[in-house]
């Protein structure tokens, strides 16, 4: 039998799948690591824990799973998008890495937009500057600590900088390199324009791969250390949205997910470069090789919860090791016997600022419409349902975009909720699937080293072939019109609040 592994370095933690070639899970390990936030809005990670993390799991997996080391054929990387990792000239890490919800590079925005006109930046890398994306990243640096970019000889991403410990090679592929913002989308590759402009030198950047080339194989150094075979092959694998849209099958037309994972988002394939000339929806490259995907964010999804979760429900984390049962299961139970719309409670999940529709690092979260009547389990729904309003944006924008969805899937730990599945499907006014194989991004780049490795013939054959669908959500007609009401309400409360917010930042 051959075997793939998945890896996904998400936000909360790193995801390591062992599976065999029909798409079965053999071994699973996950570890964490702490998100940092020096500063309102700042969002950091230490890549050392994310290659720790990595190494960690994976010789967890190939030793629990028992299979001969040969039989692992292929690697595949997936992961939080966006993050700057920069290596000095020993291959050390320069400093953290400013991951994809922080919010800092507001004037580094303004900036690029001097430098370029928006209709360039869309017409190049198929998306306007955006505050989270690498290239303003980087410009944040350049200006902010100049003695670390004068010592950065590479940029990374993410996953790409675990490649880099894993096979020694600087590289990257098309999906994640497209949330750098220095890549031409329509042509798949660095865009010479869009360097020149930045002054950022094209040898700090790695080789851009599509993401089921085989990009390197594993170092006899690392081999030894997890327990692999050195002939293992790593390919390019994708940026974890593009990751899950394979790992859920969404890689034809007329198929989309929405993921609820610390982000969300609301993910449709296209086959054609179709770009929202206004932006709030991003264009990137898709893991299958020649197409596209278009994504709506929701920057704080499941980090809205998370939060509510660690701030104000100690009791239910310990009632929750006590039975060793998930704590999200019984936040859901609480949930399910609030009645929708939260008792006239809403809530707007800008914790990191927004994404969709708004392209705003400024706002903030706010509940409004708190009465003595509301109970903590109020508070948790009106989290699910302002999360879900802000998904609903995202998928409201596909349809105006003319982009037809006839299949929605539900993936990420939200997705595993059927009170939040229920939500989505009242709000969408579509039925909302999942698919029997929980594993996401990890299956989908397990996927593409399948593909790579010569195991599969294609993407989209071996999708067909291992991934089948599970459970189906029906929308609730009476619900929709209810939330239809509250959400017109969601969206006034952004334009009210749009100036306070901006006093706020400067407070
Ligand atoms: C997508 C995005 C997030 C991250 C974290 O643009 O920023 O989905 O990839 O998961």
């Amino acid at each position: 039998m051959n075997y793939l592994i998945g890896i996904d370095v998400g936000t909360s933690a790193t995801k390591t799948v062992l599976f065999d070639e029909k798409g079965q899970v053999v071994a699973s390990a996950s570890r964490e690591y702490p998100l940092y936030q020096p500063d309102n809005g700042w969002a950091e990670q230490k890549p050392e824990d994310w290659r720790d993390a990595v190494l960690e799991t994976i010789s967890q997996v190939v030793k629990e799973s028992k299979v001969s080391k040969d039989e692992v054929k292929g690697i595949g990387l997936s992961g939080q998008m966006h993050g700057l990792v920069m290596l000095d000239e020993k291959n050390e890490v320069i400093r953290p890495s400013i991951i994809w919800c922080d919010q800092r590079t507001g004037a580094e925005v303004e900036d690029m937009l001097s430098i370029m006109p928006r209709e360039r930046w869309i017409e190049i890398t198929a998306n306007p500057p955006l505050t989270g994306w690498t290239a303003a990243k980087i410009l944040w640096v350049k200006k902010n600590e100049p003695e670390n970019y004068s010592r950065c000889r590479h940029i990374l991403l993410p996953k790409d900088y675990i490649r880099f410990v894993l096979t020694g090679n600087y590289a990257t592929e098309v999906s994640d390199a497209s949330g750098m913002q220095l890549l031409d989308v329509p042509g798949r590759c660095w865009s010479e324009e869009v360097l020149e402009k930045l002054d950022i030198d094209p040898a700090l950047l790695g080789k851009v791969y599509e993401s089921c080339e085989v990009t390197g194989t594993v170092l006899p150094e690392i081999a030894e250390r997890t327990g692999l075979s050195d002939g293992t092959k790593v390919v390019g694998g994708a940026g974890d949205n593009a990751a899950a849209a394979v790992g859920t099958g969404v890689v034809k037309d007329g198929t989309a997910f929405t993921t609820i994972g610390t982000s969300g988002v609301v993910f449709a394939h296209s086959s054609q470069v179709t770009i929202d000339p206004k932006g709030r929806v991003h264009t990137c490259c898709c893991a299958v090789p020649g197409a596209w995907h278009v994504m709506g964010v929701t920057q704080g999804a499941g980090l809205s919860l998370k939060w509510f979760k660690d701030q104000f429900c100690g009791d239910y984390v310990k009632e929750a090791e006590k039975e060793k049962i998930d704590v999200y299961d019984i936040i859901n139970k609480e949930v399910a016997k609030v009645e929708a719309g939260s008792g006239r409670l809403l809530y707007l999940p800008y914790l990191m600022g927004e994404r969709t529709p708004h392209l705003d690092p400024d706002c903030r979260g706010v509940f409004f419409g708190l009465s003595a009547i509301h109970t903590r389990a109020h508070m948790l729904r009106a989290v699910m349902e302002g999360v879900s309003y802000s998904l609903s944006d995202c998928n409201d924008i596909l349809k105006e975009m003319g982009i037809l969805v006839d299949q929605m899937m539900a993936c990420g730990g939200g997705g595993k909720s059927p009170v939040w599945r229920q939500m989505l499907a009242d709000m969408y006014q579509c039925g909302v699937k999942t698919v029997a194989q929980t594993e996401g991004p990890a299956l989908g780049v397990a996927i593409l080293a399948g593909v790579g490795c010569g195991l599969y013939e294609s993407v989209e054959s071996a999708c067909e072939a291992l991934i089948y669908e599970d459970k189906s959500t029906e929308p609730d007609a009476e619900k929709a019109e209810k939330y239809e009401n509250y959400h017109q309400l969601y969206k006034k409360l952004y334009e009210d609040l749009k100036g306070s917010y901006k006093i706020l930042s400067g407070l």
